[in-house]
């Protein structure tokens, strides 16, 4: 894919994002691996409006053209990037059912076996801290270790994937556990899956149309 195409793919995933509900404005922020460095939205533009050329281009080291303002998440998503050579892009956004659990502290459990969609039996929450600082990024870069999604205290949640599609994809999925798990949570205490069988369900998708790679 040219240089223009990948920003344009960048554009037409946070397009897709508020398309389907997953995010609302310009709340959400996505960013791909590229080169030695990483493609990201900028801040606070509005995705109808967005060109190629204001994704901005970021070296792992966080410089960037002086001219360009990039998200002000763009510590996570450089963060995750550097620690996890498994990832290839980052999508956050605020979904209401997600947002609602981080709000109230909650991590989604084995309630459903698509959970092992995200690498492990949870999805965990990441402690609450301010957007777009250090400490908030180091809270997601520990909340992800294992798995490829998380929720974020008062905030929203972070997918990642081995491609923008994969990790887009998660996010709807990821949205969509929320949702049946704060249903569930209306009929009573949901009863979980165990770990042992999130595991093999992990192993079995492995070889089916829900890999992870
Ligand atoms: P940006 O517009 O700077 O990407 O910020 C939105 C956001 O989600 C802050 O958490």
């Amino acid at each position: 894919m040219k240089d223009r195409d990948k920003r344009q793919s960048i554009i037409d995933a946070c397009l897709r994002m508020n398309a389907l509900g997953i995010n609302q404005g310009t709340s959400g922020n996505i960013s791909i691996r590229y080169g030695d460095g990483l493609l990201i939205t900028p801040t606070s533009t509005p995705y109808e409006t967005m060109r190629p050329e204001q994704i901005v281009h970021m070296g792992l080291d966080g410089s960037h053209d002086p001219a360009q303002r990039p998200s002000s998440e763009w510590r996570f998503h450089r963060d995750i990037l550097k620690a996890r050579p498994d990832v290839k892009a980052v999508v956050h956004a605020h979904p209401t059912y997600c947002t609602a659990l981080a709000i109230m502290g909650m991590e989604i459990p084995p309630v459903h076996y698509m959970v092992a969609c995200a690498g492990g039996d949870t999805i965990r929450c990441a402690p609450y801290a301010t957007f777009g600082t250090q400490e908030l990024s180091d809270h997601a870069v520990r909340a992800l270790e294992g798995r490829l999604a998380c929720l974020l205290a008062h905030h929203g949640m972070i997918t990642t994937g081995p491609s923008l599609a994969k990790a887009m994809w998660l996010a709807v999925e990821v949205e969509t556990l929320a949702r049946q798990y704060h249903a569930s949570l209306q009929l009573g205490k949901p009863p979980l899956l165990s770990k042992e069988e999130i595991e093999k369900v992990r192993v079995h998708m492995a070889g089916y149309g829900h890999a992870e790679g």
